[in-house]
């Protein structure tokens, strides 16, 4: 093969509360994620105890997809795009979580939504939870460190699969799950599990806990989603920030390999349904007891996914004798993190590496053997609108275009299965780490401020075209 095969799905991808808005409407409950005020790059975004007078949430309104959706779409459609990931939002269908039925508004309004999508040929890519889970479920019950959230969680999916059964065939479970390996910033564990790891006695320990009680949700969603449609296809989704060596070192080296059991920790169950050696070895040496029912051996082992779905923004390079303070980091680095001196790196301290993503797609492809989906890949930058209405935006066609010169030569010379591509933020959205409007990474502008001001206009970006014509040539004019 020598170029990308011809059913290679090309879209954009966003998560729900980061572009919806409508927090209120149709009797969505509260997320966790209406709960979280803006941060800035080294000021963490707060996450306040219910919804507090005189505090500004972005993603309550955010871009106002809720209700211009019918726009959006038929721009997407215009950049040629074949398949758009996004997510449900739990809280429009299970309110609270704890009910025991749905809520009628809030599936009618996916129904819509994937009719729009499918009337323009577009394929739905669905993650169930990305950082999303209803308020209540983490303040009464503690999010997935309660067993009993597992439960709720199914409840959901099987709810929103049986309903979209015959509208979409692709599926995630938990987006990113991985990142709350990182137990000192309370932001990914909150948005993962609704769980704060700081005020745990041991944090690790109960990230196992929580990771645990979630791989057995995965697993079992992934059961019930096969009996529900057997021709569904289910993954995993993986945040993939690969760690390389600073130098050869062999100490270098080594802790690079210990490094990438973080990354591999969650895909090694996902795939295999089983926990790899080096975590039981952990857990034994610090004396971790994680609490397992003795049907979620089998559990895991009947629920392996399909695919990996995965995103890819940076790399990191480690050193053995480094020790650096990752409390507020959120560029996916250890302890051992140090810059590496061969790439440049964004305004928000993400290293550019292009290279690292063929290296990943080969790392992952080789070690699981199973189908890949880049679902997450962009750049996050300021734009500038000029006084003509224009966004010269070529700092983003350079990123995009050089990782998808590398994807291609994941597939073409390494023979890596991949499924296809969805840019991050196709249309500006609400950062997930900050908080904010002005880290952009759209070929879609949209008009609106950090301090919320702004008409929600649309405006296309210079990227917008040159992205419609990477698809319209299947990636060969990138
Ligand atoms: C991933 C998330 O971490 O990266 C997205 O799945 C997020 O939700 C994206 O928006 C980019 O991060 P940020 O913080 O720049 O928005």
């Amino acid at each position: 093969m020598t170029r990308l095969p011809n059913d290679f799905l090309w879209g954009g991808a966003v998560a729900a509360h980061q572009l919806e808005g409508g927090w209120n409407k149709g009797y969505k409950g509260v997320s966790i994620v209406d709960v979280m005020t803006a941060g800035t790059k080294g000021v963490p975004r707060k996450i306040t105890d219910g919804v507090l007078e005189g505090e500004y949430y972005p993603n309550h309104e955010a871009i106002d997809f809720y209700s211009r959706y019918k726009e959006d779409i038929a721009l997407f459609a215009e950049m040629g795009f074949t398949c758009f990931r996004t997510s449900i939002a739990w809280t429009r269908i299970f309110p609270n979580g704890d009910e025991l039925e749905p809520n009628e508004e809030g599936l009618q309004f996916y129904d819509d939504l994937f009719d729009e999508l499918l009337h323009h040929g577009i394929e739905p890519v669905v993650t169930l939870s990305h950082f999303e889970m209803p308020y209540h479920l983490a303040k009464e019950y503690g999010g997935f460190a309660n067993r009993k959230v597992v439960d709720f969680f199914v409840r959901y999916a099987i709810a929103v699969m049986n309903r979209y059964k015959d509208k979409v065939k692709y599926w995630m479970t938990f987006n990113e799950i991985n990142n709350q390996t990182n137990t000192s910033a309370d932001i990914f564990g909150w948005t993962c599990s609704g769980v704060r790891y700081s005020e745990h006695e041991n944090p690790m320990e109960t990230m196992y806990q929580v990771a645990h009680h979630e791989l057995v949700a995965s697993a079992l969603v992934v059961k019930e989603g096969k009996i529900i449609n057997p021709t569904f296809e289910i993954g995993c989704m993986i945040a993939f920030v690969p760690f390389y060596p600073y130098s050869c070192n062999p100490d270098d080296v080594m802790i690079a390999t210990e490094s990438m059991h973080e990354r591999f920790f969650f895909p090694d169950v996902h795939v295999r349904g089983y926990y790899p050696s080096y975590i039981r070895k952990e857990w034994e040496r610090k004396g971790y007891k994680i609490n397992m029912e003795p049907e979620d051996e089998a559990i895991l082992k009947e629920g392996t996914v399909d695919f990996i779905g995965l995103s890819y923004y940076m790399s990191n390079a480690v050193k053995a004798d480094a020790e650096t303070d990752t409390s507020a980091s959120t560029d996916g680095a250890s302890k051992h993190s140090v810059p590496n001196p061969y790439v440049k790196a964004s305004d928000w301290g993400w290293q550019i590496d292009p290279v690292g993503l063929r290296y990943t797609l080969v790392t992952l492809y080789e070690r699981y053997q199973l189908p890949l989906f880049i679902v997450e890949n962009g750049f996050g930058a300021i734009d500038e609108m000029r006084e003509d209405g224009t966004i010269e935006d070529d700092y983003r066609i350079a990123y995009l275009g050089s990782h998808i010169e590398e994807l291609k030569k994941a597939v073409v010379l390494d023979g890596v299965d991949l499924m296809g591509y969805t840019a991050w933020g196709c249309i500006d959205v609400i950062s997930f780490t900050t908080g904010e409007m002005k880290k952009r990474y759209g070929f879609i502008y949209v008009d609106k401020h950090n301090d919320g001001t702004g008409s929600l206009m649309r405006s296309k970006k210079k990227s917008f075209h040159w992205y419609k014509n990477v698809i319209a040539t299947n990636g060969e004019k990138v």
